[in-house]
This record gives structure tokens, C-alpha cells and sequence, in this order.
């Protein structure tokens, strides 16, 4: 039985629900109006505690305010007294009924879930309020909203809300563009609003994946932090608030385009789920969303396949030789996947044309796509074939005859973006016409697994010159074929792609068994990209490609040794001509193969661990085995250290009391720089406590710029 099973509904008072479950408490008071509010979200408290931290948590009544001191409550709005951002905001088409107050007409809690409903019979809506905190320990909540009255109902906007602690100092988000999604920047937590709006139709290179809000210098090591996330892969909102009577509050969802919030008499909304996570420490945070992800019935159980990507290696050059060339050098390195880019369809020679023409080129596979596929089956290897079923060029079969499934708010076609436009998927002739031609090409191939890209912000997004905004709906026929398509061929997996990594959330992860992380693979990039994508991506679900020595994307030389060390947290795989190599370029590359497999199942289960290293040129990171057996560790040297040779290293998150064998699995052969001396503990046996690692360290090797150490962990007995 779960402790929740226990727990959860036995309210110590009437008006309190106590969920306990994961290690998280929520408790959720009952007020005299409006909904019920949580008044305590965070690390698991005694059930007996909640009558009387609600109690202690009431406020009084001061000078200056309102006679009722407002307190945070779910979908709080002005008629509670709260004058903070409001829960929900809305009204009538000619403007009456904003003023909305919901009386809760039932709190019910079952298992480590609660429904709260609530109704203002004045206005003519309903709401239901749905919480959960899940096994992983995080907190899940979704509302839906209801017009019960005969006129039709504009919602504005519906934010859910999550209270953090009052001693929160600092706000950390990430922001990004193409090739650097991802990056962190932080604030202090100060009154007033922080506020991160994605408007592009998707959630964009650039919008946050979580938005945190933490004590002073808090790290992925320690520091108590609470952080949110919307599960939508479309437009959305989340802000961090503190109020000047004593609330504090993140609050996320969709953001809804003028007219997308219209409810007819009878209609109803749910919004995605909001999901919260908290933790001493970011890994501990993002370990939490790691164990939900994993314990979902769908989640990819199979050791990932070591995937080669075609892209970087040929781009729009389709030629049959090279490609099945490239599949054999792929198969003589270990590689198990073999994924056929962009370039395969109708008039697809460069990014001008043929989006929108799902037909093999017969011009360039005058046998479809057989003789490949076939190779690649031989070589013992799966297919795998990239797709952009919501995209349109305008020199293409499909825009010539359905000009009118094109995304436009105007006479006007959108700005342009990659030469192309998106395809109205919430129309059903344009739904209908994808999913036949997806369907035809799984049918006739045996196809393992698609990439799904998706390479433009969605502008305009209206169906037709002066029409509606199809963003939400958009979404939602999005979700229903992916879903459709899993139905129909158990088994297929399907990669999230968005110009790199501009379309990664939950919303799209309940659908797609991978993203792909960022089209930089520049691995000096991708330790920051990986680190804040990691925050709620598992890494097994985050595509990490070997790159060319050349970066293409940034220029840079960087070395096998480190692209590898970094492509080893992540679903590994290969993006780079192989067939220009030699033997034995191919088999460093193939022993690095060799290793991702050894450790695949330990990346694929472990718990993060990062490293809150002082020293800024450094970086160190991980993963443990859930039982603390085995850690494996990189030490990343990305410029050179203001100490020479550096400081320890402390190596956190393994179990204190064991001792641990310490080994350099790579680079076998390290190039030691002139005039130095061996690393003492490296020859000889090193064997230090879980502690010890975490407290007094130990001494990286000295590396080159752009070094990188692999260190195994392994419990002594
Ligand atoms: C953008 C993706 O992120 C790349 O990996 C590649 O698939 C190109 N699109 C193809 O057009």
C-alpha cells in the first residue's frame, strides 16, 4: 500500500486535505469563499500536521487593506480579495461577467488525488480542480472549466498556481535560440511579477522548460527549490509572484490566442497539466520528474539503440550508394538504428521545396525506399525516417491544390520561415490527408521509428483570411495522430524534433519516445544544453549525437574523447560521414559504441549528478545507479582553470557510508601535457568513501582545454 492509500482524505479537520505521497506533502484548505487554497506544498509532513499548519498559516487583518486579508487560492480571483495576477480571468462577449467567485461544492480525495469543484451560479460557470501528487512525488494539477449558462463564455486566462516558500530569493529560468536552447539565467525572487510568455506556437527555443524559484545560491547539489512546468506543447505562460501580503507563488498554462478561450453555452476547457516538482537541490528536483517519466506505461524499456542520423553526413545529398555506404560503415561500428533525414520525399533537393509531398522521390529512389531499408534490415540494423507532417512549401503538390490548409490569419501568407509554412492540422481534410500518407508509408516499410520535425514558429497561426486561432486546436489534433499512429503500430517509436530542441514538454513526451535535444552538437555547448534540458528530461529520452571533429554548427575542433564523454548521457548516436574514416578511426568510435552499451541500462535508470563546482572552467557530472552501487562520473576541463593544476573535485550524491573503487575508464591513452607528472592515485588502487567524494574529493588529472576524464565509481563489496 502507498503511504498516500493511508493518508490521503483522512483530513485531521473537515475543511483540510493532507496528500502525502513520493516524499511530498500538499495540503489544501477549505476557505469561507472562494476555492479551497494550498497552504503547504513540499517535503512530506505528519498527517496530524495539517489542521494546524493551515492554522498558522491564516493571516490578520492590517491597516490599509481589505477587511478579508487575501490569501493564495486555487484559481483565486478578484472577488476573494486577491489583487495578484487572478487564477482565471474572463468574461461575457459584451463585456459582462468578469466579476467571478466560485463556492467549492465538493473537495474529494481519493488515494494521493483530490477534485475540487466549485461553481458561481451568478456567472454560469463551473470549474473542476484536479491535484495529484504521484509517486515520483511531484504535483500535478489541471482544471476544467464549464459554461453553464446560454451565452457563449470568453476565458482569457487560467493559471495554476503552486506556493513556494516565503524564504525563496531567487528565480532561475532558461531562455535560448536556435543551436543554444536551454541556457539558465537567474534573478532574485523580488515583489511584483517575473513573467515567461511562448507565443511561437509551439514552446520555442527560448521558453523555459521549468521555472524555479529557490533559497540564496541554490544548486543541483543543495538548497531547497520548487519549480514548474506546463505539459503543452503550444503557446503557454508561467510566472513567479510575491506579493506585498506575504504570498509567494509560481502559476503556469496555456496562453490562449484571442478567441481560443470562447466557450459556446454548454462548452467546456481543460487546460494541460501544470506539474511541480521540489527538492533540496536540482537534482533531487529533476530526479523527481525522471522517476515519473520512467514509471509511465509507455516509457521506452528497451536499452536505447545506438542511432546514425544521416544528416550531417549527406544533408539534402541523396544518393543511394552513399547512403547505404554510410549504413555499412554505421553497422561496422555498432550502430542499431539507421535514420533516413530530410531529402527522401517529392522535390526535396534542398528546403525550398516538396514539404507537404509525403511520396517517396522517384527521381532520386527510382525503387522507393526498398533498397535501403532492405540494406539497412540486412546489416541487422532498424529504419528509421524523418518526417514534417505539419509543414507546407509553397512549391509543392499539396500547397498548389489545398492553398486553403495553410495557416493564415490574412489574405496574406505569413513571413515565411525555412521557406515554409504550417499546415492546419485541426482541419480534418488536411488531418485526414497526413495521416493517410503516414499511414501508406508505414504500411509499405517496415519503419521502426520516426523523427518528427517541425522547423518554424507558428505565426498567424488563424484557419483562413480573418479567421479563428487554431494554436490550441492544432495541439490537440497534433497529440491525436501521434497517438493514433502508436496505436495502430505498437512498437514505433517516434522522436520530437522542432529545429533542435524548440518543441521538448511533457505534453509532446506523452505521445513521442525521445527529443531531439538541439541540432548543436558541439559538446561543449551541449554539457549547458543537456545540464537544463536534463532538469526534466531523463537522459535517456534526450537524442546526443557524436559530431564531425568540425562542429558544423559552431566551427569549432573538438575530440572524439569529448564529444563521446558528453553523448554518453544522453540516447546515444552518430551524426557524422563515417564513410570518409579509416579503420581505425572507425574503431575508436566503435569502442566508444562499445562503452555506451556497457552503461546504457545504468544512464537509463540512475539518478542525476551534478557537481556545484566552484571553479567555472570545470564541469562534473553524472549518474548513480538507483541502489548507490555505481556511479559513473565525467570531469570536464572547458577552458583552462585559474589553478594549475586544479583543485579536488567533490563528487556528490553517492551513498555516504560505502566506499567506492575509483577508475579512468577514458581516454585510454591520455596525451599528459609537457612537463607533467602522473596523477598519483591514477596507478595505484584509490578507494574512498561515498562521503569522502562528496566532501574532500579528489585531484582530476590534468587535462588539455576541452579535456575530458570518465571515471567509474564502483562499491567495494
Ligand atoms: C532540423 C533538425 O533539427 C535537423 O536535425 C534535421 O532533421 C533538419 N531539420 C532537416 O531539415
Amino acid at each position: 500500500m502507498r503511504r498516500s492509500d493511508q493518508h490521503a482524505g483522512t483530513a485531521p479537520a473537515p475543511d483540510t486535505v493532507h496528500l502525502r505521497n513520493g516524499g511530498t506533502s500538499l495540503i489544501l484548505e477549505a476557505r469561507d469563499t472562494g476555492l479551497p487554497g494550498i497552504v503547504y506544498w513540499g517535503a512530506e509532513l505528519a498527517a496530524a500536521d495539517a489542521a494546524a499548519v493551515a492554522l498558522a498559516a491564516r493571516p490578520q487583518r492590517v491597516s490599509g487593506g481589505l477587511d478579508r486579508t487575501p490569501q493564495l487560492s486555487l484559481l483565486a480571483t478578484d472577488a476573494t480579495g486577491w489583487s495578484a495576477t487572478p487564477g482565471i480571468a474572463g468574461h461575457r462577449p459584451d463585456g459582462r461577467g468578469f466579476d467571478l467567485l466560485f463556492s467549492t461544492t465538493a473537495m474529494e480525495a481519493r488515494g494521493s488525488s483530490v477534485t475540487v469543484n466549485g461553481a458561481d451560479t451568478e456567472a454560469g460557470i463551473s470549474v473542476t480542480v484536479e491535484l495529484e501528487v504521484t509517486d515520483a512525488g511531484l504535483l500535478k494539477q489541471r482544471a476544467t472549466l464549464h459554461n453553464t449558462a446560454e451565452t457563449p463564455f470568453v476565458l482569457d486566462d487560467l493559471l495554476l498556481a503552486f506556493p513556494v516558500p516565503t524564504d525563496t530569493a531567487e528565480i532561475l529560468d532558461t531562455t535560448g535560440h536556435h543551436l543554444r536552447e536551454r541556457f539558465p539565467q537567474r534573478r532574485d525572487f523580488t515583489y511584483g511579477t517575473h513573467l515567461r510568455e511562448s507565443r511561437r506556437g509551439r514552446p520555442g527555443a527560448d521558453s523555459t522548460l521549468l521555472l524555479a524559484a529557490g533559497v540564496r545560491a541554490f544548486g543541483f547539489e543543495r538548497g531547497l527549490v520548487h519549480a514548474i512546468h506546463v505539459a503543452w506543447s503550444g503557446n503557454h505562460r508561467v510566472l513567479a509572484e510575491r506579493t506585498t501580503t506575504g504570498d509567494s507563488f509560481l502559476a503556469g498554462g496555456e496562453l490562449l490566442l484571442p478567441g481560443e478561450g470562447t466557450l459556446a453555452a454548454g462548452g467546456a476547457y481543460t487546460t494541460p497539466w501544470v506539474i511541480g516538482s521540489w527538492g533540496d537541490g536540482l537534482d533531487e528536483l529533476s530526479g523527481r520528474f525522471h522517476r515519473e517519466l520512467r514509471s509511465r506505461p509507455g516509457h521506452p524499456s528497451r536499452p536505447r539503440p545506438v542511432t546514425l542520423n544521416t544528416w550531417e553526413a549527406v544533408y539534402f545529398d541523396h544518393d543511394l550508394s552513399r547512403l547505404i555506404e554510410l549504413a555499412e560503415a554505421g553497422a561496422s561500428v555498432g550502430v542499431e538504428r539507421y535514420v533516413l533525414d530530410d531529402g527522401w520525399f517529392s522535390g526535396r533537393r534542398g528546403d525550398t521545396a516538396g514539404l507537404g509531398d509525403w511520396f517517396v522521390d522517384t527521381t532520386v529512389w527510382p525503387d522507393g525506399l526498398h533498397p535501403i531499408v532492405d540494406r539497412v534490415h540486412e546489416l541487422g540494423m532498424e529504419f528509421g525516417l524523418w518526417v514534417e507532417p505539419e509543414m507546407v512549401n509553397l512549391d509543392s503538390d499539396l500547397a498548389r491544390e489545398h492553398p486553403d490548409w495553410l495557416l493564415r490569419g490574412r489574405n496574406d501568407l505569413p513571413v515565411a520561415g525555412r521557406q515554409q509554412y504550417v499546415l492546419d492540422l485541426a482541419n480534418p481534410d488536411a488531418y485526414a490527408y497526413i495521416e493517410q500518407r503516414l499511414e501508406a508509408l508505414l504500411q509499405e516499410y517496415d519503419i521502426a521509428y520516426l523523427k518528427w520535425d517541425h522547423n518554424r514558429d507558428v505565426t498567424e497561426p488563424g484557419d483562413g483570411p480573418g479567421g479563428r486561432a487554431r494554436v490550441h486546436d492544432g495541439v490537440l489534433a497534433l497529440y491525436r495522430l501521434l497517438a493514433s499512429l502508436k496505436e495502430r503500430h505498437p512498437g514505433l517509436e517516434i522522436e520530437t524534433c522542432a529545429s533542435g530542441g524548440a518543441r521538448v514538454d511533457l505534453g509532446i513526451l506523452e505521445h513521442t519516445d525521445r527529443i531531439w535535444t538541439s541540432d548543436c552538437l558541439d559538446p561543449l555547448e551541449r554539457l549547458t544544453i543537456q545540464k537544463y534540458t536534463g532538469l526534466v528530461v531523463p537522459p535517456e529520452l534526450m537524442g546526443a549525437h557524436l559530431t564531425s571533429p568540425v562542429v558544423h554548427s559552431t566551427g569549432r575542433t573538438v575530440s572524439l574523447e569529448l564529444s563521446a564523454g558528453v553523448a554518453l548521457f544522453g540516447h546515444f548516436g552518430i551524426e557524422w560521414d563515417l564513410t570518409r574514416l579509416d579503420r581505425p578511426a572507425l574503431d575508436r568510435i566503435a569502442a566508444w559504441v562499445e562503452r555506451y552499451k556497457e552503461v546504457r541500462e545504468l544512464i537509463a535508470a540512475g539518478r542525476p549528478l551534478h557537481s556545484d563546482v566552484a571553479d567555472p572552467a570545470l564541469d562534473v557530472r553524472g549518474v548513480v545507479a538507483p541502489d548507490g552501487a555505481r556511479a559513473l562520473v565525467t570531469i570536464t576541463q572547458v577552458t583552462s582553470s585559474a589553478s594549475h593544476p586544479v583543485a579536488p573535485v567533490r563528487i556528490p550524491g553517492l551513498d555516504p557510508e560505502r566506499v567506492y573503487a575509483v577508475s579512468v575508464l577514458a581516454p585510454e591513452n591520455r596525451q599528459d601535457r609537457p612537463g607533467q607528472s602522473p596523477l598519483p592515485w591514477e596507478h595505484e588502487p584509490l578507494e574512498l568513501s561515498g562521503l569522502a567524494l562528496a566532501t574532500a574529493g579528489l585531484r582530476p588529472p590534468v587535462l588539455f582545454p576541452q579535456g575530458l576524464v570518465l571515471l567509474s565509481l564502483d562499491a567495494v563489496g
